[in-house]
């Protein structure tokens, strides 16, 4: 019966994701109004035409070479090869395919890892800012979500917040490179510290804290900045991948998880991953997506178009009087708001067709986050909305304190 007598894990979560919530009903309502006129930067959803290679694998998958070509799929072994090969050239590391666990996009292989691993008590850290579906997802598989402030200044890890954080009932850690939404890739040497303060962490409590390495922008890296796995930096790490990110496909809902070589207490983890894939919906990479994967690894968006458009807007921003920082990697430009109120000024641009999210639903209240998937033609276009829209709200700023 509905309502349930007691609120469900969903509806204990719900409130941790109010604000963003709240906002996809708002951008659903932009872009339905503003239809094609709208310059959308809101979420990192494309706003390009698919890549050409991308259509024709999915085309040429289509066509069933045998009766199972539809069955169930799970973690099929030409997947888990194809994974195995492209970790290989990432990491230099030799991953058994049993490590390797095909999910529905990196949502998917988040879900599937927190309802194995998190116990009642359990504690999960992220960083702060965060992708703003963390904390739900850590409350919704019952954990206790713990953000640890990043510098302020360079956006690199605060390592001393990290391990001033750890207690007994911390589970794992979250690391996002490149990062949504500051854009900082984090460097070896930080990487370096933060395995170390893990490994001393764990000694200290008796058991493995899991590093979970959020990959899923690792292809999107400017100015020839390197990646550099975290999972490299530390034996206990479980790596969850995205294609959604590299194809600009994220609606085809396609990743994976890979426990790294050496992780200790690899049996159960395999088995409870295994377990939990199945009893969190059948969570595995579609049939006709697992079917095109030796296509997909060879494909990838066009970093150098990024960074030209990335370089644009930044610099187009600038001359209008913003105040931004350049992103290292990632989609996304965070951008100062000219007021305080980031929800109102959203609004401003979006009453003038240009949409960009509010910088509270990333806790980076007084920002907004801008996503490069925009198109060229829209940068072109918005860019003297992002001026006029600053001028009016300074001037009616302005006026507010005259009367
Ligand atoms: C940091 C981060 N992690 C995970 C995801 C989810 O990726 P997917 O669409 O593959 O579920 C996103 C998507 O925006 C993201 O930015």
């Amino acid at each position: 019966m509905f309502p349930p007598r007691t609120p469900t894990r969903v509806q204990k979560a719900h409130t941790s994701i109010l604000t963003i919530y709240d906002f996809l009903a708002k951008y659903e309502r932009w872009t339905r109004e503003g239809g094609a006129k709208g310059c959308d930067f809101a979420l990192g959803n494309p706003q390009n035409m698919p890549l050409d290679g991308f259509v024709s694998a999915l085309r040429e998958a289509t066509t069933p070479q045998n009766p199972a070509w539809y069955a169930y799929k799970s973690n099929e072994a030409s997947s888990r090869e194809v994974v195995r090969a492209s970790l290989k050239k990432l990491t230099g590391m030799e991953y058994p395919g049993e490590n390797i666990f095909m999910t529905n996009g990196a949502t998917g292989a988040l879900l599937v890892i927190m309802n194995a691993l998190i116990g009642s008590d359990d504690e999960v850290l992220y960083n702060n800012p965060p992708w703003f579906f963390y904390e739900g997802m850590i409350l919704n598989s019952g954990g206790k979500p713990v953000a640890v402030n990043v510098d302020p200044t360079t956006s690199d890890l605060d390592i001393d917040a990290i391990e001033r954080a750890i207690t007994e009932n911390t589970r794992f850690i979250i690391v996002n490179s490149p990062n949504n939404p500051t854009g900082k890739i984090y460097s070896p040497e930080t990487l370096k510290r933060l395995g170390l303060a893990l490994e001393a962490a764990s000694r200290s409590i008796g058991r493995p804290i899991y590093l979970v390495s959020d990959e899923v922008y690792r292809a999107v890296a400017y100015d020839g900045a390197e990646f550099h796995s975290p999972t490299k930096f530390y034996t206990n790490s479980i790596m969850i991948y995205s294609y959604g990110k590299t194809l600009l496909t994220p609606g085809q809902r396609a990743g994976y998880i890979a426990l790294s070589p050496e992780i200790e207490n690899v049996e159960e983890l395999r088995t409870i991953l295994y377990s939990s894939q199945i009893l969190s919906g059948w969570a595995m990479t579609s049939a006709l997506m697992q079917h095109c994967l030796p296509q997909l690894e060879k494909l990838s968006l066009d970093v150098g178009t990024l960074q030209r458009r990335r370089d644009r807007f930044v610099a187009g921003l600038r001359a209008c009087g913003y105040e931004v920082r350049v992103p290292e990697g990632a989609f996304y430009v965070t951008p100062k708001s000219p007021i305080e109120d980031d929800v109102a000024f959203t609004d401003t641009l979006a009453k003038e067709g240009v949409f960009c999210l509010p910088g509270s639903v990333v806790k980076m209240p007084g920002h907004f986050r801008a996503s490069l998937t925009a198109s060229d033609e829209m940068v072109e276009r918005a860019l003297p909305i992002f001026a006029s829209a600053r001028a009016k709200v300074l001037e009616s700023g302005r006026e507010g304190v005259k009367v």
